[in-house]
Parts: structure tokens; C-alpha cells; sequence
């Protein structure tokens, strides 16, 4: 491969089975394995990790938020001081949401217009704008990788109207994303599909998408409430509804069965607090389901969280050591649980992407289901 090739972003399928696939996304930081799974920096840190613990979990993309950066630090700072891979000591490829989402859920007063939003800060209500080419503009200046499309997430419930209405608000942003955004090599834009759980405004929203041409399609508007039941039904259509040669990013998704399911209905890419939040609360995450260890039933178990994992915490920490240092409400608690869940999630994609290059995804999914609803821990 030449070097102007290997500055370029692409996409490789490598293998699928049904209709799950593996690959290969190359950009000029590296290579991304997909299925992926990208922890959450919001505000330049996944919280109580070190980046190059992050990356030894087995994380080849972390993403960012454009609201919560732009309003502190502010992106203008942060370019100053040489972007937010050098900024948070990250080098591997960072995507970034484009903030919309973000308004709408963490933001005081909003006013939503053609234009775009404008909002109170949720740190000091300082008034803020937001427009498909402001949030072009603030991911410009991160220098994220992968640059989301500035969209509308209606907020439920919402009738089949409001969700239209906002979809085609959202197509419109689209196509001002993409001629803001303009040519990038190396950085790839991704549009994002809306249309809620109606599958005819999914294929409108689609449709609008496939015009504009991205270089990666995201399925937005899920796991905002409707249950994993309605999101599978989106997904057991959505997917298929996008660019077979381009990633499909399904946004902020999930527990680990929701990740199987979507792998398995044909999603790349994936994102969620999930790992990172519920290590700080006392939740881990294993093959064999959910446990917390605050339970006093783990006072004194000399036991690893799990003896099959080769994560820190699980070769040299006890439960009995886990549950004092959460009672106690040290931080070492929420540093040790976020690797392992971390770690935990990173080997479930791992898992799946050698099921699917095997083509052994069903017998693979079979036994995940079986030993996840266990909950023999
Ligand atoms: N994160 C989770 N869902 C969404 C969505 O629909 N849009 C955006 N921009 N981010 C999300
Ligand atoms: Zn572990």
C-alpha cells in the first residue's frame, strides 16, 4: 500500500456469517477490529482510567462528546493545545458525537429552530448555539477521526408526526453536516439514521442518507426507552437498509446481550457508559451476567470476580477486597471494576469477531446466551 492510501479512511469487510460481519476500519491512527466496542471519554478521560490502560483492555477507538467539550474546556482550548488525542494522551482514533443528542438530555432551556439549537449550559448556564456547521466546526477543532453528522433524537414519547418532523429536520442537517464538514482526508463523516421504531421512516431516513454519501451510517434514535424487544425489531430491518461496504454504528447501545443481538443483526460499531458507569457504582460485568459488589454476600470470598478473566483486578484482587474498597467508597473501587469491565467488554467483541471469521457465530451466541442469563457468580 502506498502512504496516501494508508492516510485514508476505509472500510474492509473480512467476513460474516449471517448477517454478522467482521473487518478492518483503517484510518491515519490505526486500525479499529469490528465489531467494536468504544468506551466513553466524554470529557477527555474515560473516567478512572488511564489511557494506556484503556488501550490494554483491548479498545482501538474511544469517543468524545462536542458538548460537554465545548462548553468546558471549550474546543477552541483545546485546538490551542495541539487537539484532544495529544490534549487526553490518547493516539488511537477518537470519534466524537456531535452534541445535538447531548442538548436535548443534559442541557437547560433549549430552543430547537431550522438553524439549530440554542441552550443553557449545564455547567454554568452560559447560552450556547449549536447548528449543523458550529458542531462541524467544534469536532474540526478536536480533531476527532470520525465525525458524527449533527442530528435530532426526538424525546419519547413522541407520535409517528413528531418523529417524522424530526427525522426530516435531521436529514436537512445532514446534508448542511456534510457540505460543512467538505473534504477531509484521513477523517470520516458518518450520517445518522432516524425514524424511531416506524420502519417506512427508517427507509425515508435511509434513503436521505444514501444520497448525501457518508463514510459510515449510524442508527440513532435507540435504546433511548422503547426496550431491547422494539430495538431488535428496528434492528432485524434497519441495518439492511444501509450501504453494505460502509461501517453501521449503532449509537450508545448496551448491555452485553443487547451488543450480541445487534452484531448479530449486522451493527460494526458501538458505544456506552455502561462498562465505565457501572464500575464506579459497584456493578461488574462477566460472561456470567451482572453482580454487585456491595453485597455482603462477598465479605469474605478470597475469590477473583472472575477466575477466567485476565484483567488486573481479577489476577491480584479479591471480592472481599472489591466490596471493602467500595464500602469504604475508595477510589481504587471504581478504577479496578472499570478495567475489568472494560476488559470484559473488549472479549465479548473479541469473541465475536473470531466466531464470525470461524463462521461459528450461532453455536458462539448460543453459548453466551446460556452462560450469561446463568447468573452463576
Ligand atoms: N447517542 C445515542 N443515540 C444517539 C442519537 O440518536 N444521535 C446522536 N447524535 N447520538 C446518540
Ligand atoms: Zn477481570
Amino acid at each position: 500500500m502506498t502512504q496516501s492510501q494508508t492516510q485514508r479512511f476505509s472500510f474492509s469487510l473480512e467476513a460474516t456469517d449471517g448477517k454478522a460481519r467482521s473487518g478492518r476500519i483503517s484510518t491515519p491512527r490505526g486500525e479499529i477490529r469490528t465489531p467494536a466496542f468504544m468506551p466513553v471519554g466524554t470529557a477527555a478521560t474515560v473516567k478512572a482510567m488511564m489511557p494506556e490502560s484503556v488501550a490494554a483492555t483491548g479498545a482501538d477507538i474511544l469517543l468524545g462528546n462536542t458538548y460537554h467539550l465545548m462548553l468546558r474546556p471549550t474546543a477552541e482550548r483545546i485546538a490551542a493545545l495541539g487537539g484532544l488525542h495529544k490534549f487526553m494522551n490518547w493516539d488511537k482514533p477518537i470519534l466524537t458525537d456531535s452534541g445535538g443528542f447531548q442538548v436535548m438530555s443534559l442541557a437547560g432551556l433549549r430552543k430547537l429552530s431550522e438553524e439549530g439549537v440554542r441552550f443553557a449550559s449545564h455547567v454554568d448556564g452560559s447560552k450556547h448555539m449549536l447548528s449543523p456547521e458550529r458542531s462541524m466546526e467544534i469536532q474540526k477543532l478536536l480533531g476527532s477521526d470520525i465525525v458524527m453528522a449533527f442530528d435530532e433524537c426526538p424525546a419519547l414519547p413522541a407520535t409517528e408526526a413528531e418523529v417524522a418532523k424530526s427525522m426530516q429536520l435531521s436529514m436537512r442537517w445532514a446534508q448542511r453536516s456534510r457540505d460543512a464538514f467538505g473534504d477531509r482526508p484521513g477523517h470520516a463523516l458518518f450520517g445518522i439514521q432516524q425514524g424511531g421504531v416506524t420502519q417506512d421512516l427508517r427507509a425515508q431516513s435511509a434513503e436521505a442518507l444514501r444520497a448525501i454519501e457518508f463514510d459510515g451510517y449510524a442508527v440513532g434514535g435507540l435504546a433511548v426507552g422503547e426496550g431491547q424487544e422494539a430495538m431488535f425489531g428496528v434492528l432485524d430491518y434497519a441495518p439492511d437498509m444501509l450501504p453494505v461496504q460502509k461501517p453501521r454504528y449503532l449509537m450508545g447501545v448496551g448491555k452485553p446481550d443487547d451488543i450480541v443481538g445487534a452484531v448479530k443483526r449486522g451493527i460494526d460499531m458501538m458505544d456506552c457508559v455502561l462498562p465505565s458507569r457501572s464500575g464506579r457504582t459497584a456493578q461488574g460485568w462477566t460472561r456470567r451476567g451482572q453482580v454487585n459488589l456491595r453485597n455482603a454476600r462477598h465479605q469474605d470470598d478470597p475469590r477473583p470476580l472472575d477466575a477466567d478473566c485476565t484483567c488486573p483486578c481479577c489476577a491480584k484482587y479479591s471480592r472481599a477486597y472489591l466490596h471493602h474498597v467500595f464500602r469504604a467508597k475508595e477510589m481504587i473501587g471504581g478504577m479496578l471494576l472499570t478495567w475489568h469491565n472494560l476488559h470484559y467488554f473488549q472479549e465479548l467483541m473479541a469473541g465475536m469477531r473470531a466466531a464470525i471469521a470461524s463462521g461459528t457465530f450461532d453455536t458462539w451466541e448460543a453459548a453466551f446466551q446460556i452462560e450469561f442469563a446463568s447468573g452463576d457468580i
